[in-house]
Protein backbone atom coordinates (compact mmCIF):
# COMPACT_ATOMS: atom_id res chain seq x y z
CA UNK A 1 0.00 0.00 0.00
CA UNK A 2 1.23 3.76 -0.20
CA UNK A 3 2.37 5.11 2.06
CA UNK A 4 0.45 8.20 3.79
CA UNK A 5 2.34 11.29 4.46
CA UNK A 6 -0.24 12.89 6.30
CA UNK A 7 0.25 13.95 9.85
CA UNK A 8 -3.16 14.41 11.44
CA UNK A 9 -4.14 15.48 14.72
CA UNK A 10 -6.35 13.38 16.31
CA UNK A 11 -7.96 12.70 19.87
CA UNK A 12 -11.49 12.39 22.12
CA UNK A 13 -13.30 15.10 24.46
CA UNK A 14 -14.06 13.01 27.39
CA UNK A 15 -16.79 15.00 29.79
CA UNK A 16 -19.54 13.79 32.15
CA UNK A 17 -23.27 13.83 29.49
CA UNK A 18 -25.99 14.77 32.08
CA UNK A 19 -28.79 12.53 31.26
CA UNK A 20 -31.63 14.36 29.24
CA UNK A 21 -29.84 17.74 28.91
CA UNK A 22 -29.48 18.05 25.92
CA UNK A 23 -28.43 21.65 25.71
CA UNK A 24 -26.44 21.35 28.51
CA UNK A 25 -24.40 18.61 26.53
CA UNK A 26 -24.26 20.14 23.45
CA UNK A 27 -22.85 23.22 25.00
CA UNK A 28 -20.07 21.09 26.58
CA UNK A 29 -19.12 19.61 23.34
CA UNK A 30 -19.08 22.82 21.52
CA UNK A 31 -16.77 24.09 24.42
CA UNK A 32 -14.42 21.13 23.88
CA UNK A 33 -13.99 21.07 20.32
CA UNK A 34 -13.64 24.99 20.15
CA UNK A 35 -10.93 24.32 22.96
CA UNK A 36 -9.15 21.72 20.93
CA UNK A 37 -7.14 23.44 18.58
CA UNK A 38 -5.64 22.18 15.34
CA UNK A 39 -7.32 19.35 16.17
CA UNK A 40 -7.92 17.28 12.75
CA UNK A 41 -10.42 14.41 14.23
CA UNK A 42 -11.74 14.78 17.50
CA UNK A 43 -14.37 11.73 18.77
CA UNK A 44 -16.67 12.16 21.23
CA UNK A 45 -18.50 9.44 23.32
CA UNK A 46 -21.26 7.39 23.02
CA UNK A 47 -24.97 9.01 23.39
CA UNK A 48 -22.79 11.55 23.85
CA UNK A 49 -25.65 14.40 24.23
CA UNK A 50 -28.70 12.31 25.76
CA UNK A 51 -27.10 10.18 28.44
CA UNK A 52 -27.11 6.25 28.59
CA UNK A 53 -29.02 4.43 31.38
CA UNK A 54 -33.03 5.18 29.82
CA UNK A 55 -35.65 3.78 31.43
CA UNK A 56 -37.10 1.82 28.72
CA UNK A 57 -37.55 1.93 24.89
CA UNK A 58 -40.50 4.37 25.57
CA UNK A 59 -37.50 6.88 26.18
CA UNK A 60 -35.19 6.26 24.18
CA UNK A 61 -37.60 7.32 21.20
CA UNK A 62 -38.41 10.30 22.92
CA UNK A 63 -34.88 11.21 22.55
CA UNK A 64 -33.79 9.35 19.27
CA UNK A 65 -34.03 11.24 16.08
CA UNK A 66 -33.80 10.10 12.57
CA UNK A 67 -29.98 10.40 10.74
CA UNK A 68 -29.29 13.51 8.81
CA UNK A 69 -32.83 15.13 10.05
CA UNK A 70 -31.96 15.46 14.29
CA UNK A 71 -30.43 18.53 16.37
CA UNK A 72 -27.57 15.94 16.61
CA UNK A 73 -26.53 16.42 13.13
CA UNK A 74 -27.11 19.38 12.96
CA UNK A 75 -25.03 20.48 15.69
CA UNK A 76 -21.96 18.31 14.33
CA UNK A 77 -22.39 19.75 10.52
CA UNK A 78 -22.38 22.98 11.68
CA UNK A 79 -19.31 22.45 14.44
CA UNK A 80 -16.95 20.14 11.80
CA UNK A 81 -17.42 22.89 9.06
CA UNK A 82 -17.02 26.11 11.38
CA UNK A 83 -13.92 24.48 13.31
CA UNK A 84 -12.74 22.98 10.05
CA UNK A 85 -12.41 18.89 12.03
CA UNK A 86 -13.96 15.74 12.00
CA UNK A 87 -16.30 15.11 14.54
CA UNK A 88 -18.08 11.72 15.69
CA UNK A 89 -20.57 11.41 18.56
CA UNK A 90 -22.98 8.51 19.67
CA UNK A 91 -26.64 9.36 19.56
CA UNK A 92 -29.73 7.38 19.63
CA UNK A 93 -31.03 6.94 15.81
CA UNK A 94 -35.06 7.01 15.36
CA UNK A 95 -36.17 4.89 12.61
CA UNK A 96 -39.41 3.15 11.93
CA UNK A 97 -38.10 -0.13 12.34
CA UNK A 98 -36.74 0.66 15.89
CA UNK A 99 -34.27 2.74 17.51
CA UNK A 100 -30.54 2.18 16.64
CA UNK A 101 -27.80 2.89 19.47
CA UNK A 102 -25.61 4.96 16.59
CA UNK A 103 -22.81 7.32 15.61
CA UNK A 104 -22.48 9.53 13.33
CA UNK A 105 -19.07 11.13 12.06
CA UNK A 106 -19.36 14.73 10.02
CA UNK A 107 -16.17 16.21 7.78
CA UNK A 108 -15.89 19.72 7.93
CA UNK A 109 -17.32 20.13 3.58
CA UNK A 110 -20.37 19.27 5.78
CA UNK A 111 -20.63 15.25 5.22
CA UNK A 112 -22.29 13.12 7.32
CA UNK A 113 -22.11 9.00 7.77
CA UNK A 114 -23.53 6.88 9.88
CA UNK A 115 -22.79 3.66 11.66
CA UNK A 116 -25.21 1.72 14.02
CA UNK A 117 -23.99 -0.49 17.09
CA UNK A 118 -23.35 -4.57 15.95
CA UNK A 119 -23.11 -5.23 19.45
CA UNK A 120 -25.47 -4.29 22.11
CA UNK A 121 -24.38 -4.30 26.13
CA UNK A 122 -26.53 -6.02 28.78
CA UNK A 123 -29.69 -3.10 28.77
CA UNK A 124 -29.30 -2.32 25.81
CA UNK A 125 -30.77 -5.07 24.25
CA UNK A 126 -34.18 -4.46 26.10
CA UNK A 127 -33.77 -0.54 24.27
CA UNK A 128 -32.28 -0.78 20.99
CA UNK A 129 -32.29 -2.73 17.82
CA UNK A 130 -28.60 -4.42 16.88
CA UNK A 131 -27.23 -2.66 14.08
CA UNK A 132 -28.09 -4.29 10.35
CA UNK A 133 -24.82 -3.42 8.60
CA UNK A 134 -20.70 -3.17 8.08
CA UNK A 135 -19.47 -1.07 9.91
CA UNK A 136 -17.94 2.23 7.42
CA UNK A 137 -14.96 3.32 6.92
CA UNK A 138 -15.00 6.99 5.50
CA UNK A 139 -12.16 8.54 3.66
CA UNK A 140 -11.76 12.02 5.74
CA UNK A 141 -8.91 15.13 5.85
CA UNK A 142 -7.96 13.04 8.74
CA UNK A 143 -6.96 9.81 7.22
CA UNK A 144 -9.08 6.79 6.51
CA UNK A 145 -11.37 6.55 9.55
CA UNK A 146 -13.59 3.39 10.61
CA UNK A 147 -16.47 3.72 13.14
CA UNK A 148 -17.13 1.34 16.16
CA UNK A 149 -19.29 1.37 19.32
CA UNK A 150 -18.11 0.71 22.67
CA UNK A 151 -19.06 -2.99 23.31
CA UNK A 152 -17.93 -3.90 19.50
CA UNK A 153 -13.97 -3.74 21.07
CA UNK A 154 -15.17 -7.00 22.91
CA UNK A 155 -15.95 -8.48 19.68
CA UNK A 156 -12.38 -8.79 17.40
CA UNK A 157 -14.11 -9.41 14.38
CA UNK A 158 -15.47 -5.30 14.44
CA UNK A 159 -11.79 -4.03 14.18
CA UNK A 160 -10.23 -6.49 11.47
CA UNK A 161 -13.33 -5.69 9.04
CA UNK A 162 -12.38 -2.16 9.57
CA UNK A 163 -8.81 -3.06 9.13
CA UNK A 164 -9.77 -5.05 6.19
CA UNK A 165 -11.54 -1.97 4.88
CA UNK A 166 -9.07 0.18 4.97
CA UNK A 167 -9.01 2.18 8.23
CA UNK A 168 -6.16 3.62 9.57
CA UNK A 169 -7.91 5.14 12.60
CA UNK A 170 -10.68 3.61 14.57
CA UNK A 171 -13.16 6.07 15.74
CA UNK A 172 -14.50 4.51 19.37
CA UNK A 173 -17.14 6.54 21.24
CA UNK A 174 -17.95 4.73 24.37
CA UNK A 175 -19.47 4.13 28.15
CA UNK A 176 -17.43 2.15 29.47
CA UNK A 177 -18.42 0.91 32.44
CA UNK A 178 -15.96 -2.66 32.56
CA UNK A 179 -12.62 -2.06 33.28
CA UNK A 180 -10.79 -4.55 29.74
CA UNK A 181 -11.63 -2.06 27.10
CA UNK A 182 -7.96 0.12 27.84
CA UNK A 183 -6.27 -2.64 28.09
CA UNK A 184 -7.91 -4.82 25.22
CA UNK A 185 -7.15 -2.42 22.77
CA UNK A 186 -3.34 -2.63 22.94
CA UNK A 187 -4.38 -5.82 20.94
CA UNK A 188 -6.84 -4.28 18.68
CA UNK A 189 -4.44 -1.76 17.78
CA UNK A 190 -1.73 -4.61 17.32
CA UNK A 191 -2.88 -6.85 15.54
CA UNK A 192 -4.67 -4.28 12.95
CA UNK A 193 -2.00 -1.99 12.91
CA UNK A 194 -4.53 0.62 13.47
CA UNK A 195 -4.82 3.75 15.67
CA UNK A 196 -7.58 3.59 17.82
CA UNK A 197 -9.57 6.35 19.69
CA UNK A 198 -11.25 5.63 22.24
CA UNK A 199 -13.47 8.34 23.91
CA UNK A 200 -15.20 7.12 27.10
CA UNK A 201 -17.51 9.63 29.35
CA UNK A 202 -17.20 10.27 33.18
CA UNK A 203 -19.78 10.31 35.99
CA UNK A 204 -22.15 8.26 37.34
CA UNK A 205 -25.80 7.89 36.31
CA UNK A 206 -28.40 6.84 38.62
CA UNK A 207 -31.90 6.06 37.09
CA UNK A 208 -34.65 4.07 37.33
CA UNK A 209 -32.91 2.56 40.73
CA UNK A 210 -29.48 1.37 38.89
CA UNK A 211 -26.59 3.14 39.05
CA UNK A 212 -23.62 3.03 37.22
CA UNK A 213 -20.29 4.33 36.91
CA UNK A 214 -18.15 5.50 33.86
CA UNK A 215 -14.73 4.45 33.93
CA UNK A 216 -13.16 7.68 31.98
CA UNK A 217 -9.51 6.61 30.69
CA UNK A 218 -9.98 7.69 27.00
CA UNK A 219 -7.39 6.93 25.14
CA UNK A 220 -5.10 6.90 21.69
CA UNK A 221 -3.70 4.03 21.08
CA UNK A 222 -1.44 3.32 18.26
CA UNK A 223 -0.37 0.68 15.80
CA UNK A 224 2.47 -0.64 17.94
CA UNK A 225 -0.20 -0.89 20.91
CA UNK A 226 1.40 1.96 22.40
CA UNK A 227 -0.69 4.76 24.66
CA UNK A 228 0.11 7.67 23.44
CA UNK A 229 -2.29 9.81 25.07
CA UNK A 230 -4.45 9.05 28.21
CA UNK A 231 -7.15 11.08 30.84
CA UNK A 232 -7.59 10.29 33.95
CA UNK A 233 -10.58 8.11 35.37
CA UNK A 234 -12.86 10.98 36.57
CA UNK A 235 -11.53 14.13 35.11
CA UNK A 236 -12.90 16.43 32.10
CA UNK A 237 -10.30 16.32 29.07
CA UNK A 238 -9.40 16.87 25.61
CA UNK A 239 -6.45 14.25 24.94
CA UNK A 240 -4.95 15.16 20.70
CA UNK A 241 -1.28 13.86 19.44
CA UNK A 242 -0.28 14.08 16.13
CA UNK A 243 -0.07 10.71 14.54
CA UNK A 244 2.09 9.06 11.59
CA UNK A 245 -0.60 7.53 9.32
CA UNK A 246 2.05 5.63 7.60
CA UNK A 247 2.14 3.44 10.32
CA UNK A 248 -1.16 2.42 9.99
CA UNK A 249 -0.43 1.44 6.41
CA UNK A 250 2.44 -1.04 6.57
CA UNK A 251 0.61 -4.25 7.95
CA UNK A 252 3.88 -6.16 8.55
CA UNK A 253 5.02 -7.78 11.87
CA UNK A 254 8.74 -8.11 10.21
CA UNK A 255 9.65 -8.33 6.82
CA UNK A 256 8.38 -11.73 6.14
CA UNK A 257 5.13 -11.82 8.25
CA UNK A 258 2.02 -9.54 7.29
CA UNK A 259 -1.13 -9.23 9.48
CA UNK A 260 -3.69 -9.13 6.42
CA UNK A 261 -1.50 -11.16 4.22
CA UNK A 262 -1.32 -14.03 5.93
CA UNK A 263 -4.57 -14.56 6.99
CA UNK A 264 -6.24 -18.22 6.40
CA UNK A 265 -9.78 -17.37 5.66
CA UNK A 266 -10.42 -20.51 3.98
CA UNK A 267 -9.86 -22.12 7.36
CA UNK A 268 -12.32 -19.26 9.39
CA UNK A 269 -15.70 -21.15 8.27
CA UNK A 270 -16.63 -21.16 11.74
CA UNK A 271 -16.75 -16.97 11.98
CA UNK A 272 -18.86 -16.56 9.77
CA UNK A 273 -21.47 -18.77 11.16
CA UNK A 274 -24.54 -17.47 13.44
CA UNK A 275 -24.52 -20.49 16.01
CA UNK A 276 -21.13 -21.92 17.06
CA UNK A 277 -20.88 -25.20 15.88
CA UNK A 278 -19.33 -27.34 18.91
CA UNK A 279 -17.68 -29.61 15.95
CA UNK A 280 -14.56 -31.47 17.48
CA UNK A 281 -12.33 -33.21 15.49
C1 LIG B 1 -21.16 -0.29 26.37
O1 LIG B 1 -21.14 -0.88 25.28
N1 LIG B 1 -21.74 0.89 26.50
C2 LIG B 1 -20.51 -0.87 27.55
Amino acid sequence: MRKEEVVPKIGFAQYEVEFGEYDKNTATITRLAESAKGADLLVFPELGLTGYEFKDAREVERYAEPFGAGPTSETLKKLAKRLKMTLAIGYPEYTTRGCFNSAMLATPDGKLHNYRKLHLFSREKELFTPGDAEPPVIKTPAGRVGLMICFDWFFPETARILALKGAQIIAHPSNLVLNWCQRAMFCRCLENAVFAVTANRIGVETRAGRKLRFTGASQVVDPKGDTLVKATEAEEYVGLVDVDLALADDKHVTPLDDRLEDRRPEHYGALAEAQTQGTLA
